[in-house]
């Protein structure tokens, strides 16, 4: 696939910052493309629209802040909108994220969402979910979750940190599986099989859940509704 690259997300970013509205609740995704969505948000914060944002991590929190835009939580509020990244997009809709092992509180902001927008680049459209399947985990069910995960057809490996020796703990202080399935010919029954594994907190297949994805092109933005 050819047309990734920064500008690409910049586009997508910026389209799907024209949806929320004054007075709405937008849940604020992580990566660098909804960095470009935020950011966007941040300048028509100051141009006077009034929305709160509710983060989906560290890094998204840091980021709306330093645009300025307000920021609440779901114990105060239902995002009308949320505007997330993904590091796979299948012609259906189903997505693989976790890349930045921010998908548990992404699942949670982005399945609360009236409104769940991806904005993505070309380079992550492909027919069908191939990629690994990230899980966090609770420190303690590493290696039970990937007997569970061995069991069913995959191959785990444990995320290093890049700058510290040792794993990747996320915002959560747990562990990152990143699960190889091969091509997914069955997202529904892969997640439900994730779901149902004691100690999986989160998995990074969102299915059914996208409403409207926005990919940034060399010219443009392609909109696709569900
Ligand atoms: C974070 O854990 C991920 O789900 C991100 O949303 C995903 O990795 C997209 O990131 P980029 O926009 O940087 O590719």
């Amino acid at each position: 696939q050819t047309g990734g690259g920064d500008d690409a997300k910049r586009r997508a970013g910026e389209s799907a910052a024209d949806i929320p509205g004054d007075g709405d609740v937008v849940g604020l995704g992580t990566g660098s493309t909804a960095a470009h969505a935020i950011r966007e948000l941040g300048e028509r914060v100051d141009a006077g629209l009034d929305v709160r944002g509710i983060p989906t991590s560290f890094q998204s929190r840091e980021l709306a802040r330093e645009a300025g835009i307000p920021l609440t939580s779901l114990d105060e509020a239902v995002p009308d909108v949320a505007i997330d990244g993904a590091d796979e997009v299948a012609a259906d809709g189903a997505l693989i994220k976790g890349g930045g092992a921010a998908h548990a509180r992404e699942k949670l902001v982005d399945s609360a969402a009236e409104r769940f927008v991806v904005v993505a680049d070309p380079t992550k459209e492909s027919d069908r979910l191939s990629q690994p399947v990230p899980v966090e985990v609770l420190p303690d069910a590493r290696a039970p979750v990937a007997d569970a995960v061995r069991s069913a057809g995959g191959d785990p490996t444990l995320r290093a940190a890049e700058r510290k020796d040792g794993p990747v703990v996320t915002d959560n202080g747990n562990l990152v599986l990143d699960c190889k399935f091969g091509t997914i010919d069955d997202p529904h029954g892969l997640a439900r099989t994730l779901s149902a594994t004691p100690g999986v907190v989160e998995h990074g297949l969102f299915v059914d859940l996208v409403d409207e994805l926005h990919v940034g092109t060399d010219d443009g933005v392609d909109v696709t509704r569900y």
